[in-house]
């Protein structure tokens, strides 16, 4: 199991990708591998919740996934508001505090209450903060705070020579959370696909063969190794060994 003590990230985030191509090599409907991915999400969630991750980020629903065929979209919805009514109490009893960033204007009002639910049910625990990016892209999640930034520009009350990098971050939808220090994409696809684009700035990227249905906890702990073996420079040299 990963020991997160010697040098390991305060923040992952997942793209779990791979559900279609896992279902069709076995026959099967897309919706088979996306029921598939809905447990390992899970068995991820209980695993990092068990290492003591302080923070993981699952994209589980792009802005750009709502053109995919409206069947899939209302299977995809089907498995997220009923995987939210199964596990909450459970990510709850774990002391997860869930949070879901993304634009859930499009949602039905039974998965915008049961998220609100899930919110309100987790804000103040103290483990693992789960969040899940639902309706999510990050161009849009930009564009949001630099209209809130001219907005207030335009009102008076800020003056654009103080808008500075600390002040877009901290209006992103992760707001006040720790950079994200490790980003894995399993599916054999190697693009970020419009997720955390600004968080992602000097994170280290690990992209897995695996499709989703198959990553399991080995393989996230494989990733937290990978990830304890780099050397992250932040735009800097490498440490010298006389300095
Ligand atoms: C990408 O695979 C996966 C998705 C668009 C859905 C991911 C959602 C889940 C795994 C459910 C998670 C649930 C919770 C509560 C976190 P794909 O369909 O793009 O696969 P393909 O590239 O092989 O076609």
């Amino acid at each position: 199991m990963a020991d997160l003590a010697a040098g390991g990230p305060q923040h992952v985030a997942i793209i779990m990708d791979g559900n279609g191509r896992w279902a069709r090599a076995r026959g099967r409907p897309r919706g088979f591998g996306h029921r598939a991915g809905g447990r390992a999400a899970r068995a991820i969630i209980e695993h990092a919740s068990d290492i003591g991750l302080p923070a993981l980020t699952l994209y589980a629903f792009s802005s750009e996934n709502w053109r995919r065929p409206a069947s899939e979209v209302s299977l995809l919805m089907e498995l997220l508001l009923g995987t939210l009514r199964k596990e909450l109490n459970e990510f709850h009893r774990r002391g997860a505090r869930l949070r879901f960033i993304g634009d859930r204007s499009r949602f039905s009002p039974d998965l915008r209450e049961e998220m609100s639910r899930g919110e309100a049910l987790t804000a103040t625990n103290a483990g693992l903060c789960l969040n899940i990016a639902l309706g999510y892209g990050a161009q849009q999640d930009l564009t949001r705070v630099m209209r809130e930034l001219a907005a207030e520009v335009a009102a008076g009350r800020l003056r654009a020579e103080d808008i500075n990098e600390a002040r877009i971050a901290a209006r992103l939808a992760l707001g006040e959370l720790p950079d994200v220090d490790l980003f894995v994409r399993t599916g054999g696809e190697v693009r970020l696909s419009n997720f955390l684009l600004w968080e992602l700035a000097y994170t280290e990227l690990y992209f897995s063969q695996t499709y989703w249905p198959d990553f399991g906890p080995a393989d996230l702990d494989a990733a937290i190794d990978w990830y304890r073996g780099r050397e992250r420079r932040f735009g800097m040299v490498e440490a010298s060994a006389c300095s």
